[in-house]
């Protein structure tokens, strides 16, 4: 499945732009708490980051904007697919990457953990097959292919994560802390791989160093937006409001 704008009913449909993202009034309590709370925001920007101190509820507005978990109230859109009732379409629109690799390779060789997202998508083995290789070598990995998954490092499994979501062809690629376990070369390799990215990306992260060059920067706390704008604007107040929260002694006020 890929992306672009359907044809069918033109005359009345407007076209989702490439990676749209329509969050409406997005709402979810888990384990008695309000966790999201009225999310809105419309994103036509190929690079967005999101930030947010621990427990501000990044990384279930993530599952949530990939279609993993339903919210409570509102709607999550992505390139026109209503990714919460439309599982297969929200396969093709967008891609998730966790924190932790480990969590996510499911297969015992790279070939095999790229592949299978195109066949769970209805493409045949060969035309997986052939799509993984391209993507190997892409990325100038085409000897990984047969290497198991469980002897790459964190960084390389990474990549090959984020491999098996290219190949997918997703519009938009969220990111939920992905270089929390890497080194800073390791995530600088990372982040060049990123930029040469066509689809979307929405980075999540504690740290604002990596937005600097980005589009859009959406501040979340207490699963409300409460900074949404131009990086230099949204991380100079999100930095002196960490600095802030971190001068006090409290630490009965953290999030859990
Ligand atoms: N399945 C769950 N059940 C109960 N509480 C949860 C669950 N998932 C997350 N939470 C709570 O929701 C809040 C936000 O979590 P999360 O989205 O992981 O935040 P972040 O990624 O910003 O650290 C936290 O207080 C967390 O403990
Ligand atoms: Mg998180």
């Amino acid at each position: 499945m890929n992306m672009r704008p359907r044809t069918r009913s033109a005359a009345l449909a407007v076209p989702a732009p490439a990676g749209g993202l329509i969050l409406q009034q997005i709402s979810l309590r888990l384990g008695g708490r309000q966790v999201l709370d009225g999310v809105s925001l419309t994103a036509a920007e190929r690079r967005i980051g999101i930030v947010g101190r621990n427990g501000s509820g990044k990384t279930t507005l993530a599952r949530v904007m990939a279609g993993l978990i339903a919210p409570d109230d509102g709607r999550a859109e992505v390139c026109g697919i209503d990714v919460a009732r439309d599982r297969r379409g929200a396969l093709g629109a967008v891609g998730i990457l966790f924190q932790n690799p480990d969590h996510q390779i499911i297969f015992p060789t790279v070939e095999e953990e790229i592949a299978f997202g195109l066949t769970q998508m209805g493409r045949s083995r060969a035309e997986a097959a052939a799509a993984t290789r391209a993507m190997l070598d892409r990325f100038g990995k085409g000897h990984w292919a047969g290497a198991a998954t469980h002897s790459l490092s964190q960084g390389q499994k990474q990549l090959v994560c984020l491999m098996a979501i290219l190949v997918m062809e997703p519009g938009l690629i969220v990111l939920d802390e992905p270089f929390s376990g890497l080194d800073i070369a390791t995530r600088m390799q990372l982040m060049r791989c990123l930029d040469a990215v066509e689809a979307t990306v929405a980075l999540i992260t504690h740290d604002p160093e990596p937005l600097t060059g980005f589009d859009r920067v959406i501040w979340l706390e207490g699963g409300k937006v409460i900074g949404d704008g131009p990086p230099d604007q949204v991380l100079d107040r999100f930095g002196r409001q960490m600095r802030i929260w971190g001068g006090q002694d409290d630490l009965s006020d953290l999030p859990g």
